[in-house]
């Protein structure tokens, strides 16, 4: 008689919707040392307490169980995540682990420069440079500070270090940076970056984003095509959020349309906060916090558990709300109440990691 098979756990998760469980975003600080307007345009903010942060190793064990289940994309985000002191043991911890097979960084760039080898040595993969323009007194009125120099220093160590790739992230707002799109493609070929649009979205904590600000896709690509002539899109499989595209010469940049065109139906990423809240959506108004049950004793596998059923009645699809609210003409209005922002700092773009 051939013996009974052994059940063999899956090591993938599905949600409601069977989108997989790929990639988190772990956000290792809210502090953030701009203060862009798209994000972070308020005067005063309401921050995580210290003691609420993870610590490393918390952060690490958390990763370990996502992991498990299917996460082979890891993200470092912040707020500004090179603030954190130290990042270099958390991504050599990190990397122990082998079931991580990206491990990126996104950072505003100011402190770059003095970090990119200790980053490269540490192992991180790769690099994402915010940077929404060349100019630096328009830097300066985006982000309240006199720091263009320093993204632009930062940029260029990313090459010198040693890392292969390197991704530019700009942020398209009309009124604001629509005349430099092309210059930051031409940038991007000078620094080997590949620069990606972003639509700009109506998130929590962009309470002065409307409607005529957005930059759209098609304008963004009706603009480069007045300047480069035919653009193709690049057609590949992919999860990520960027469709690709080539100009005449070769140059291949991204949009990330996720205002016009949301890409919720293949989202496979969830946000950890640096005090351990678990958000499945850049929408989501709740998170299930996840430092409460690490630090009360309950065993890695029950909290693997959780997270697993949690995934499984997971139905979000924040952006796509959002785009339907156009329909019946309330999309101005905003997704969180400034009260409610001020009362938990969760609901921000900059706890929850860009
Ligand atoms: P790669 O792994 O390098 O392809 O990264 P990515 O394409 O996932 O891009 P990245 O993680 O750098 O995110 C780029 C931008 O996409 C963010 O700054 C956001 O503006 C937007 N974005 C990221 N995550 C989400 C999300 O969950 N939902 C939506 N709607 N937009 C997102
Ligand atoms: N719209 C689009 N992207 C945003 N980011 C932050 N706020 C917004 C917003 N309202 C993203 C940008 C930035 C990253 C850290 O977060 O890509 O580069
Ligand atoms: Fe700007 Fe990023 Fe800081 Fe937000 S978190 S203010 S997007 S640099």
């Amino acid at each position: 008689m051939s013996p009974m098979p052994v059940p063999q756990e899956l090591p993938g998760v599905q949600d409601a919707f069977g989108r997989p469980l790929r990639s988190l975003r772990l956000s290792v600080t809210d502090r953030c040392n701009l203060r862009c307007k798209y994000c972070m345009p308020e005067d005063e903010y309401a921050w995580l307490p210290r003691e609420t942060l993870l610590t490393f190793e918390e952060m690490n064990s958390l990763t370990g169980l996502f992991t498990e289940l299917g996460v082979d994309k890891v993200r470092l985000t912040g707020g500004e995540p090179l603030l954190r002191k130290d990042l270099g043991t958390l991504i050599r911890l990190l990397l122990q682990n082998s079931r991580i097979q990206d491990l990126a960084l996104t950072t505003n760039g100011i402190l770059l420069a003095e970090q990119a080898q200790i980053l490269y040595e540490a192992g991180l993969h790769r690099i994402t440079v915010s940077l929404d323009t060349l100019q630096p007194e328009r830097f300066r009125a985006l982000t309240k500070r006199d720091m263009h120099r320093q993204v632009l220093e930062g940029i260029e160590a990313v090459g010198r270090s040693g890392f292969k790739t390197l991704k530019l992230d700009t942020v398209a707002i009309r009124g604001f940076n629509e005349d430099e799109l092309a210059d930051l493609i031409e940038y991007g070929k000078r620094v080997r970056a590949e620069v990606r649009f972003i639509e700009y979205m109506d998130v929590g904590g962009a309470t002065e984003w409307s409607m005529d600000k957005v930059l759209s896709r098609a304008a963004i690509l009706e603009t480069l095509g007045r300047r480069y002539g035919a653009i193709e899109p690049v057609i590949e499989e992919s999860s990520a959020p960027a469709q690709r595209f080539l100009l005449p010469d070769g140059t291949t940049f991204g949009i990330i349309p996720s205002t016009t065109t949301p890409f919720c139906a293949s989202c496979d990423r969830s946000r950890l906060t640096a005090d351990g809240m678990w958000y499945l959506c850049l929408y989501a108004k709740d998170g299930i916090d996840l430092r409460h049950v690490l630090r009360n004793g309950t065993s890695p596998q029950e909290i693997k558990g959780l997270i697993r059923s949690v995934w499984q009645g997971r139905k979000d699809r924040g952006a796509e709300e959002r785009k339907a609210l156009e329909r019946i003409g309330v999309r101005e209005e905003r997704l969180i109440e400034i009260d409610r922002l001020r009362r938990d700092p969760h609901l921000e773009m900059h706890a929850r990691g860009g």
